[in-house]
């Protein structure tokens, strides 16, 4: 036996030997966690190169103008070759990116400039990078939280958690919002194109009110949020367009939305972030025209955990722990609903805060969407 062999072999009957009771290590089963570690380490560790090539506009530069040494690409967005080498082989490494060795060029492949460049793609992802650098700057107030049970507020996170969401976000709203879910709720679309008005709660920097409004050009838009900062960002993203006259941003939580007779009250990844969803979902009811509607949305979820533990539960776990649960406990309440509540426990909110019908509308593989009516 080699030295390294031996040294491999001892190493392997140490881990393997029970100490004190404890289970016996599956040699396979640990290699096979380690190879699983492998690649979610390497996912981890590229996520904040994903957030660089996106605000240097190395994607996009890929995408636009084809092939490129890391000279070219380099030249090509004002950075310096060396680093743009070596993210550039860890993009290859990743996958990301397909390296040619006889010519030096890297090559963006069609697929991942939909995923990586393309914001209006049905699949554009990149905005993902600020929500996740905004979790790693959050974790310590958040650890802090996990001992004392206090709450961390939304607008207690790192601001690049506010752009991030609503980048991420848009893509789906952009490509289902007016396509499907509006229509799949009753009688909604026809009164919105009538010249109805909607109230969307909790809209951050208003990608979903702007979307809504574009599409019924004769509704009347009021886009509301307790943090001040977003609907800065929602006003500053209509100022100066002909949407400014007949859409609203509003500092405002959800239990003090001014009355109203909305035809539409929606709730867009928010009501479980909120301490009181009952408590919200009672008084927006009180906003509504008799006949209105509340639209629902909220990340798709099964009713049992065990039926959670999947690539988009953990995905959906992991900011519900660092944002969505952190951001309930902060307010009255606290109720705590999580990211992954399900249907079940949702319509148990509307049928608390007075709504007498419920049922699931639309869905995608990140979103369900419900209809709630009085
Ligand atoms: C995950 S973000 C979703 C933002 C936006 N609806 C979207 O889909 O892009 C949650 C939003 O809920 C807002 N929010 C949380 N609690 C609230 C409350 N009690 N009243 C109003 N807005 C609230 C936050 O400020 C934040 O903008």
């Amino acid at each position: 036996m080699m030295a390294a062999q031996r040294q491999t072999a001892a190493a392997e009957a140490k881990l393997c030997r029970p100490k004190g009771g404890a289970m016996q290590i599956d040699q396979d089963k640990l290699n096979a966690f380690m190879g699983k570690m492998l690649g979610d380490l390497g996912a981890a560790l590229n996520a904040p190169l994903i957030r660089l090539g996106d605000s240097l506009g190395l994607y996009k530069a890929m995408a636009a103008e084809g092939p490129a040494t890391s000279s070219e690409l380099a030249q090509r967005t004002g950075t310096t070759e060396r680093y743009v080498r070596e993210w550039l082989a860890a993009q290859a490494a990743s996958g990301y990116v397909e390296y040619d060795a006889a010519t030096e060029r890297f090559t963006l492949p069609p697929e991942q400039a939909a995923v990586f460049a393309d914001e209006e793609s049905p699949v554009f992802l990149a905005g993902v990078g600020d929500v996740i650098a905004a979790m790693v700057y959050g974790g310590p107030k958040v650890g802090e939280a996990f001992r004392t049970g206090h709450g961390v507020g939304w607008d207690a996170q790192n601001p690049c958690l506010f752009c991030g969401t609503a980048r991420f976000f848009r893509t789906t709203y952009k490509h289902h919002l007016v396509q499907e879910w509006l229509p799949a709720l009753d009688g909604v679309a026809a009164k919105l194109a009538r010249g109805g008005s909607l109230a969307d709660i909790g809209c951050g920097h208003g990608v979903s009110t702007i979307l809504m409004a574009q599409a019924h050009p004769n509704a009347r838009c009021f886009g509301f949020d307790y943090h001040e900062p977003s609907i800065t960002a929602a006003r500053q993203s209509i100022a100066g367009t002909d949407l400014a006259g007949r859409v609203t941003f509003e500092t405002c939580s959800a239990k003090e939305i001014p009355a109203g007779t909305y035809d539409l009250v929606a709730f867009f990844d928010c009501l479980h972030d909120m301490g009181d969803p009952v408590g919200a979902l009672r008084h927006v009811r009180s906003t509504m025209a008799p006949d209105g509607t509340c639209m629902i949305v909220e990340p798709f979820a099964n009713d049992r955990l065990e039926d959670n533990l999947n690539p988009v539960g953990r995905i959906y776990y992991a900011a519900s722990t660092l944002i969505c649960t952190p951001a309930s406990l902060s307010q009255e309440v606290g109720l705590a609903l999580g990211a992954q509540a399900g249907e079940a426990r949702m319509r148990r909110v509307a049928e608390e805060a007075g709504f007498t019908r419920f049922r699931r509308v639309a869905e995608t593989p990140f979103n369900l969407v419900y209809e709630a009516r009085p």
